[in-house]
């Protein structure tokens, strides 16, 4: 017999920002259905796991986790896989883990409650994997944002771009963007419902594409920033292919659109940009940080990279370094490269042994220290605008992030989460700052 109330679900969710979003719409919708959230697997009905597939042995780790729960079968609980893992590894789930009775893309999202009603009649195998060529995006008037005052709306779904290591084309389908009417509708609502931030999102949220042909994302941009009520917006991930000069006027001229754009390079050397099908130069990405640089407010500039792909040799790696000195970023994602299925370059050998992409990514990583060591340097003395995070209480100070998305921890007065305070920063680390707020 079960031992758990009905209609009680356990979500747990890895990955990027876009999964985390889609736990949340995922959430209010389940929600809508009439089920309730728990926080152990213990008290759930239902258990679904939002997977992740971009890097490392993704699948083999949630076959592992499965297996952890093999355990809870007996009790009557039902397992769901969803996220980029149920969509590469289809009905292959239910194979090597008999007890999942439903595996599910994100480009299936939509039809949930229809999925929900033939889980409850006791289909053993529900699948939605057959999406990904759709022009639907999953909007949900039910999503359920974790966080009172900072929240994310999706503005385009799926890559088109097939970066030759990526499987998210593969995973989240064709791109596919939602009008900018339904986008700035979204805003609103939560505007109206006391957000202050809001994070506009997509794989490739620069080539958002209005289907009603009304904003630019730019445009999209600098009117997502004029609601009243909105005191920050920030986008991700952009692509520097689509990256255009609109976007640094938008950020120039709008004081609300933050002063932070993370644009992935993954590489220095216009060999490995070449064989990675990446679409720029790095010349090309050069022009974009120049753009960015001369802008009258200095915009914080972050990035990725891959180092170990497939034919890099040391004087390409070496590129890369130089890069990372040219642009002088705030912070750096580092990442060995890791064949993925269905890329195209599973087909290139992958003869770089691990200790040497250890080694690389370590000088990256390293390198990219001495860089923010030094630039976190020149916001001493400076009064920066804080939004409230909370409190750390071990180290009995506040904890918040600038416009720039650099995390400041300050003394002070109380103050409640989701305001937004002035702090002048007096100490600077490699990666945060810290200070007193101004009374
Ligand atoms: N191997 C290593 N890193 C990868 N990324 C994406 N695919 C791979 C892969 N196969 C990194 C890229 C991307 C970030 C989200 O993950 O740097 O920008
Ligand atoms: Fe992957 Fe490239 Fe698309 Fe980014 S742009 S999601 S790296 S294929």
């Amino acid at each position: 017999m079960p031992s758990h109330p009905p209609k009680t679900f356990y979500l747990e969710t890895f990955g990027c920002q876009m999964n985390v979003h889609d736990s949340e719409k995922v959430i209010g919708t389940l929600v809508s259905e009439g089920y309730r959230q728990v926080q152990t697997v213990e008290e759930a009905g239902l258990v679904l796991y939002n997977t992740c597939s971009i890097r490392d042995k993704a699948e083999q780790k949630v076959f592992n986790r499965l297996s952890d729960y093999k355990k809870y079968q007996k009790q009557g609980k039902k397992f769901a896989v969803l996220g980029c893992v149920a969509q590469q590894e289809g009905a292959r789930i239910f194979e090597r883990a008999p007890y999942v009775s439903m595996v599910c893309g994100s480009a299936s999202y939509r039809n949930l409650p229809e999925m929900l009603v033939q889980i409850e009649a006791g289909n053993q195998r529900v699948t939605g994997l057959d999406d990904r060529e759709t022009d639907k995006c999953f909007e949900t008037e039910f999503t359920s944002r974790t966080n009172p005052h900072r929240g994310y709306i999706t503005i385009i779904e799926g890559c088109d771009k097939f970066c030759s290591y990526c499987v998210v084309p593969f995973t989240r389908g064709k791109e596919r963007s939602r009008t900018s009417d339904s986008v700035l509708a979204e805003a609103r609502q939560m505007a109206d419902l006391g957000y202050t931030e809001i994070q506009l999102l997509g794989q490739n949220v620069n080539s958002f594409k209005d289907p009603a042909g009304k904003h630019t994302f730019a445009e999209l941009l600098a009117a997502v920033g004029q609601i009243e009520g909105i005191k920050r917006v920030r986008f991700t991930t952009s692509h520097p292919r689509d990256f255009g000069r609109d976007i640094v006027e938008a950020i120039d001229s709008v004081p609300t659109l933050c002063d932070h754009v993370h644009l992935p390079v993954q590489s220095g050397s216009n060999r490995v940009l070449d064989a990675m099908q990446r679409l720029y130069t790095r010349e090309q990405y050069l022009e974009r940080i120049a753009w960015m640089k001369a802008a009258s407010r200095e915009i914080s500039i972050t990035t990725d990279i891959i180092v170990g792909f497939p034919g890099e040799t040391e004087s390409d790696f070496q590129q890369t370094l130089s890069l990372l000195e040219q642009v002088e970023f705030d912070a750096v994602f580092g990442f060995k490269y890791s064949p993925r299925p269905n890329t195209p370059s599973l087909k290139l050998e992958d003869a770089l042994p691990d200790e040497e992409k250890a080694r690389r990514l370590a000088v990256v990583l390293e390198k990219q220290r001495d860089i923010q060591r030094r630039r976190y340097q020149r916001h001493l003395g400076q009064i920066l605008e804080v939004m409230v995070e909370g409190r750390n209480d071990r180290h009995q100070q506040w904890t918040g992030r600038t416009t720039q998305n650099k995390v400041i921890n300050f003394t002070g007065p109380e103050v409640s989460p989701g305001s937004y305070v002035p702090v002048v920063t007096t100490a600077a680390f490699p990666n945060s700052l810290a200070g007193q707020m101004v009374i």
